[in-house]
């Protein structure tokens, strides 16, 4: 059904397999000094066995230190990096895909490039050229220019950041002198790629228009075209959950025809997305996440395994660590991002009884069935908390995970299921060798439930208690109440009230910025810093905000003040392992690798 996604595609003179591209995504796995790691290799090794047509690595620095972006970025710029790249092409080379490395400088994004001096110009062009010949003798198939996202290339090609009078002024020209500098070095033979930015989305900065023109000329010179987005907001191209799948495809679609094949980016999560986008509007999809969440993405559905693919769902745990922390990466969705271990056959098989169906109980169980434990998983309600938590507008994707623990774990026979709340007679007449306790939270509530005015956030989320044309107060401003509250507004009139002086402050930013922009458009009332001191039957919320107390009228109040672990009982003499919320509320990644790691040591 999706052969067209597994028919092969010319890049200069380099066949690729299929139509699926892993995207450059940095993973700060590598070392502080540049240096590449066993971390780094087997995360791209992982990529390749998944059967991606063309596997490019994450954006590496040309010229070091001015143009390094992000504490842990690659670097080719010297030959005293050559073994690195050598080392990790001949891993890579003993799998199908063929292999690129994003070739980057920061640039001046601020400044924009008018102050630089033409033979620095010259200097960084060159130093393309080092970096280029560093992968080709290293044995890459080809190498990638990083032409977007308001990097050096992207400062040239916009009117924002380029206003020189000189021949640079010409915003081409420096995309072109990279690629005849590559050429000198590496032969015309060796394709050379470019993520361009075909569109600012920033006024006065490259329109779509000016990128159709920009990719006429520059597919003289380049042997693909991924059709990307230029220095505009980060939330464009680091989407949050709630973007529609494949939504930007559309930029491949217009600066279509062209002699070289273009590909689009950006949200690609499902085969038949994917499909439809090679039916219509690009020659090869980016796969970006969506191959941190499931490296076998491509084999699987080449092998039409559709419902075993662990969908990407959006929790921008990855965005966080790399933008927000600048740290290593890491997935909610697949926790062996950042591990990258191969889940070995436990040496002695044990009675291993699981607690609790959220993220944290369904991945342990999981890993310990792979490992051939005999295991017993009890669950209240499968996917646990994950019901609640897609119901908000754009949320839906975190049900994926429901929905590939539901097929995972059906597949093993060492594995019971028992759908009931388990009670500690039941877990103990199993005679179990380990427990694991992932029994999650329970919301924290200051003030009783009160009938016809105070209702728990998962009643409303739930859909049992329903409110349409009502002013409802929703207290609690973070990522719970502010999901609610966006959840209410589609009918009513919403006031959200947050203790701390911002809400969903620790919520990763570009989310946030998103949420908060979708809560203000709705007419959501946000009040931060602000106490509730009192709750009345008649509907008066009594509020403090810097020392003054307020009145606030509404025909209900929504208790989202988050949760606390629940442990509903504790085991002696036998191993238990409590995890996830059960241990301390925290965020899917936290749960799910505490599940893998968990059921990895026993
Ligand atoms: C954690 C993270 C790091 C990224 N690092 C890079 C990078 O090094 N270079 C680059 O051009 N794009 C980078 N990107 C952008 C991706 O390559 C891709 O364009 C983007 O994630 C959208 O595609 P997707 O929805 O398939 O993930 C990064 C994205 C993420 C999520
Ligand atoms: S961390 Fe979340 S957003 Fe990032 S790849 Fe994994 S599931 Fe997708």
């Amino acid at each position: 059904m999706y052969d067209e996604l597994f028919t092969p595609v010319n890049i200069g003179k380099i066949t690729v397999e299929n139509r699926t591209i892993f995207p450059p995504i940095s993973t700060n796995f590598g070392k502080e000094d540049g240096h590449l790691t066993e971390l780094f290799m087997r995360h791209y090794e992982t990529r390749a066995k998944g059967g991606v047509g063309l596997l490019i690595i994450e954006n590496s620095c040309v010229s070091f230190p001015e143009g390094k972006h992000g504490a842990y970025e690659p670097r080719i710029d010297s030959w005293e990096f050559y073994e690195d790249w050598k080392k990790l092409a001949e891993r890579l080379k003993r799998y199908d895909s063929k292999i690129s490395v994003e070739l980057t400088h920061e640039g001046w994004k601020k400044k924009g490039v008018g102050f630089l001096s033409e033979d620095k110009i010259e200097e960084i062009i060159e130093k393309y050229g080092t970096a280029a010949e560093i992968a080709c003798k290293a044995g890459f198939d080809m190498v990638e220019v990083q032409g977007a996202h308001g990097l050096i290339v992207n400062q040239f090609l916009s009117p924002l950041t380029n206003n020189r009078k000189d021949k640079w002024g010409n915003p081409l020209e420096f995309a072109i002198a990279i690629r005849k500098e590559i050429e000198k070095r590496c032969g015309s033979d060796f394709p050379v790629t470019i993520r361009l930015a075909v569109d600012d989305f920033k006024e006065g900065g490259i329109t779509l228009e000016d990128g159709r023109k920009i990719a006429q000329v520059l597919q003289e010179h380049y042997d693909m075209i991924q059709a990307d987005i230029g220095l505009g907001p980060k939330e464009y191209r680091l989407e949050p959950i709630s973007f529609k799948q494949g939504w930007r495809s559309y930029l491949a679609e217009k600066i279509r025809p062209l002699k070289v094949p273009v590909a689009a980016v950006g949200m690609i999560r499902e085969p038949d997305v994917a499909l439809d986008i090679i039916k219509n509007k690009a020659d090869l999809v980016v796969l970006g996440r969506t191959l941190i969440a499931d490296p076998y993405w491509p084999i699987k559905v080449k092998e039409g395994r559709i419902k075993e693919i662990r969908r990407c769902i959006g929790c921008s745990e990855c965005i966080k660590a790399r933008h927000d922390e600048d740290t290593r990466i890491r997935c909610g969705a697949n926790p062996q991002v950042g591990m990258e271990i191969d889940i070995e056959p436990a040496l002695d098989k044990r009675t291993v009884v699981i607690v609790g169906g959220g993220p944290a109980g369904l991945e342990a169980a999981r890993v310990s069935s792979i490992r051939g434990h005999n295991v017993h998983l009890f669950y209240d309600e499968f996917g646990g908390t994950l019901n609640i938590a897609k119901v908000p507008p754009g949320k839906e994707k975190l049900g994926w995970l429901i929905e590939y623990y539901k097929n995972e774990l059906a597949k093993y026979d060492n594995l019971e299921l028992h759908h009931k709340r388990a009670l500690k007679q039941d877990v103990l007449e199993l005679n179990p060798d380990v427990i694991i306790l992932a029994t999650g939270s329970r919301p924290f509530i200051p003030c009783p439930p009160m009938h016809n005015f105070v209702y728990l956030y998962g009643d409303i989320l739930r859909g049992e208690v329903k409110f349409s044309g009502k002013k409802i107060a929703v207290g609690g401003g973070g990522l719970v109440g502010c999901e609610t509250a966006n959840f209410l507004a589609e009918d009513n009139e919403v006031i959200l009230i947050g203790r701390a002086p911002e809400v969903a402050f620790k919520v990763e930013t570009l989310t946030r910025k998103h949420l908060i922009r979708e809560l203000e458009e709705k007419g959501v009332k946000i009040m931060t810093s602000t106490e509730i001191v009192d709750i009345s039957r008649s509907g008066e919320i009594v509020i403090e905000q810097n020392g003054n107390q307020m009145i606030v009228e509404a025909d209900a109040l929504i208790a989202a003040f988050g949760s606390r672990p629940f442990v509903p009982f504790t085991v002696e003499n036998v191993p238990t392992h409590i995890i996830g919320d059960a241990k301390s509320v925290r965020s899917i990644y936290a749960a799910t690798s505490e599940g893998s790691r968990v059921a990895v040591s026993i």
